[in-house]
């Protein structure tokens, strides 16, 4: 009975078919244990004792094979804690973020122009006419102040400052100066905040965003990244604006082949002349931004003496920089925020 009930007990794979070999055998009212139990009143008197104890012994046995078996079920269901902790095995990795794809690039430019001497520096996000406007030169009548083209800004009629205008609770936030707010719809802002607080010469990269309300597409976005770049001294050329933009571009794509720099001609308000600047890369001229020598309004806008010192500035756009490195057709994907998208980069 014993070994009967040992191999029973075993056998049970979990806790309800270990119940049911334990009613079997130890089950108060007709557990096979209970009927040996029944049958000792027939058993011979002068054997009395010695069955007894017998049957206690079997008892003992089946209770004690029933124990060990609640106790192996019980640690196999707590994950297996029996089995021995091996140290050789090897961990589980964890998922480790990563830097955003515009981020990546951001900082990879900053580097390569800490490298040719460009210290970066950051400017706000919420800018006035003088710096957006007035002061690169752009005049009030300018189409570049169209409101369709700028995120003017609003001040709610319980004071809180909001964006658009025009709405019947709102009305136009004003600076200081009692001019318009805006979001910066360029990082050329910078070069105006450096310069009026720095004496020539100057050698800056300013990096953010900038806002502009144009509809979402495959290569528009109302918010976008530019990189500025500003240099003042005396005796600055065109030459030298062609040699920075040359080497930045080389470091930045030319890890295989060279890369050659290309400016057509073009207007901006506070460059004069002014040009687009290509690349060719990959077998194919790419436009990546607009520079020029800064112009003489600006130079005086700022205090400076145009007769004393020139300088070139240039802004390019970050995303496509990113997207042409990355071969992303689709600026909207790097602010879907999917991290099956930016765990790529
Ligand atoms: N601010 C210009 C733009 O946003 C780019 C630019 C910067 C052009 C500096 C010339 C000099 O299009």
């Amino acid at each position: 009975l014993a070994s009967d009930a040992q191999s029973a007990f075993d056998a049970a794979a979990d806790p309800d078919a270990l119940e049911v070999a334990r009613v079997e055998f130890l089950g108060a009212k007709a557990g096979r244990l209970k009927a040996v139990q029944k049958g000792m009143g027939k058993v011979d008197k002068a054997d009395k004792p010695a069955a007894g104890q017998k049957l206690n012994a079997v008892k003992q046995s089946i209770e004690s094979a029933f124990e060990a078996s609640t106790k192996r079920l019980a640690c196999g269901e707590s994950g297996g804690a029996t089995e021995a902790f091996d140290p050789t095995v090897p961990g589980r990795p964890f998922r480790l973020g990563h830097l955003h794809p515009i981020t990546q690039t951001i900082e990879r430019m900053k580097e390569i122009m800490g490298r040719l001497g460009f210290t970066a520096v950051e400017g706000p996000e919420i800018e006035d006419d003088w710096h957006n406007f007035e002061a690169l030169n752009i005049p009030l009548s300018h189409p570049a102040r169209d409101p369709l083209d700028n995120f003017y800004l609003g001040v709610a009629e319980n004071g809180s400052e909001v964006g658009g205008q025009g709405s019947g609770t709102t009305r136009a936030a004003h600076g200081p100066d009692g001019k318009p707010l805006l979001l910066r719809s360029q990082t050329s802002t910078v070069q105006i905040r450096v310069m009026e607080d720095t004496e020539p010469p100057v050698r800056i990269v300013s990096l953010g965003r900038v806002y502009r309300p144009d509809t979402a597409d495959a290569t528009h976005y109302p918010m976008f990244h530019q990189i500025e770049g500003l240099l003042i001294d005396k005796q600055v050329t065109m030459a030298d604006l062609k040699s920075v933009l040359r080497m930045f571009c080389q470091a930045y794509y030319g890890e295989q082949e060279d890369v050659h720099v290309r400016f057509r001609t073009s207007f901006f308000p506070f460059t004069e002349p002014s040009v687009e600047v290509d690349i060719n890369w990959q077998g194919g001229w790419m436009e990546i931004g607009g520079a020029g020598m800064v112009d003489p309004n600006v130079l005086r806008a700022v205090g400076y003496d145009p007769e004393e010192v020139s300088g070139f500035a240039f802004g390019m756009g970050v995303e496509r920089i990113a997207m042409r490195q990355h071969g992303i057709r689709d600026i909207r994907d790097l602010y879907a925020n999917d991290v099956r998208f930016l765990s790529q980069f």
